[in-house]
């Protein structure tokens, strides 16, 4: 099964990272957005972490321009036709994703194998919509995506043995470490996250420390590089909510119930960087 073109859907902070990790190893690479404004906003960052590379001499101008060139923006799905993978990367609504994959399942070539990066919904709930359960994997990437090595792969019920195989070569040939998890969800990663930074949370609505000591204690206790609390607002807290009920729904484990000061934060759109206010205040960043 050899990959060459990629197709992406989805430019918001996951999918335009992925587009670039993909052009980086030199993929043609083609990013489809719903609207073109959204297009433009997702190929803008890129442009962005690409030009800082260049100011910072981690790239040279001429890289940058071929990185870009094997970047195809789109607002059309019918523009993946010709991708051998389709990495989903759109928000976590499992309607949408389902819709999105039966459409691009009457418009790819059945060699095509599809990928979802969902972070928490279970990969078959999604891959049922498509006639090839036995080519879907999860493609599970963290962010921010260029810098973190990591890749999740996720094998459902149905996922044949040779998607598993390219979906794992294909990563390494991106220059990310695959670890592969059963289709359950939250996988490994989320499965530990979610539950430390909901208690972090917890110990903070407690009383028990500031929130500065709550994050400086496990950046300066076990090398973590941000607090969770830091984290949360990076992750983004309505993020974290919609990740936290979907496995909470799943498993029933009072570990995944989100804490009543999540849901209030989220409820005031305090989300954190995204909004310029979380856990800390980013109104001047
Ligand atoms: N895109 C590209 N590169 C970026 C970047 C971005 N968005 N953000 C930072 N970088 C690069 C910088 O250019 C810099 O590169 P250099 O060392 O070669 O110059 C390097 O990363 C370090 O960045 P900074 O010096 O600006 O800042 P830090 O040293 O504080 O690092 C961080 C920033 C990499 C974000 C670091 O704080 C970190 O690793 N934090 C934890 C992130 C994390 O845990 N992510 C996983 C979240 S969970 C998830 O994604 C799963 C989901 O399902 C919830």
């Amino acid at each position: 099964m050899q990959i060459r073109n990629i197709g992406i859907v989805g430019a918001g902070l996951m999918g335009s990272g992925i587009a670039q990790v993909c052009a980086q190893a030199g993929y043609e690479t083609a990013v489809c957005e719903a609207t073109p404004e959204l297009l433009q906003k997702g190929i803008g960052r890129l442009k962005r972490t690409l030009a800082g590379a260049v100011a910072k001499g981690k790239l040279e101008a001429g890289q940058a321009e071929s990185i870009m060139g094997r970047i195809k923006g789109t607002a059309d799905v019918q523009d993946l036709a010709q991708s051998d993978i389709v990495i989903e990367a759109i928000s976590e609504d499992i309607d949408a994703k389902r819709r999105l994959f039966e459409a691009l399942d009457a418009i790819c070539p059945f060699h095509t194998i599809f990928a979802s990066n969902t972070s928490s919904i279970s990969i078959i709930r999604i891959a049922t919509a498509t006639q090839r359960p036995g080519r879907f994997v999860g493609l599970h990437f963290f962010n921010p995506v260029p810098v973190m090595k990591l890749v999740e792969v996720v094998r459902t019920l149905q996922t044949d043995d040779e998607t598993v195989s390219a979906a794992t070569a294909f990563v390494e040939s991106l220059g990310k470490q695959p670890i592969h998890a059963k289709d359950r969800p939250g996988f490994i990663v989320n499965r530990l996250l979610i539950p430390y930074l909901l208690d972090s949370i917890r110990a903070y609505e407690s009383g028990l420390a500031s929130k500065e000591d709550i994050d400086a204690g496990m950046m300066l206790g076990c090398s973590h590089p941000m607090g969770p609390l830091t984290l949360l607002d990076y992750v983004g807290l309505d993020t974290t909510y919609s990740i936290a009920n979907i496995m909470y729904d799943e498993f029933k484990d009072a570990r995944y119930a989100p804490p009543v000061l999540l849901r209030q934060m989220v409820q005031v759109g305090h989300f954190g960087r995204k909004s310029g206010k979380g856990f800390f205040d980013y109104a001047s960043a």
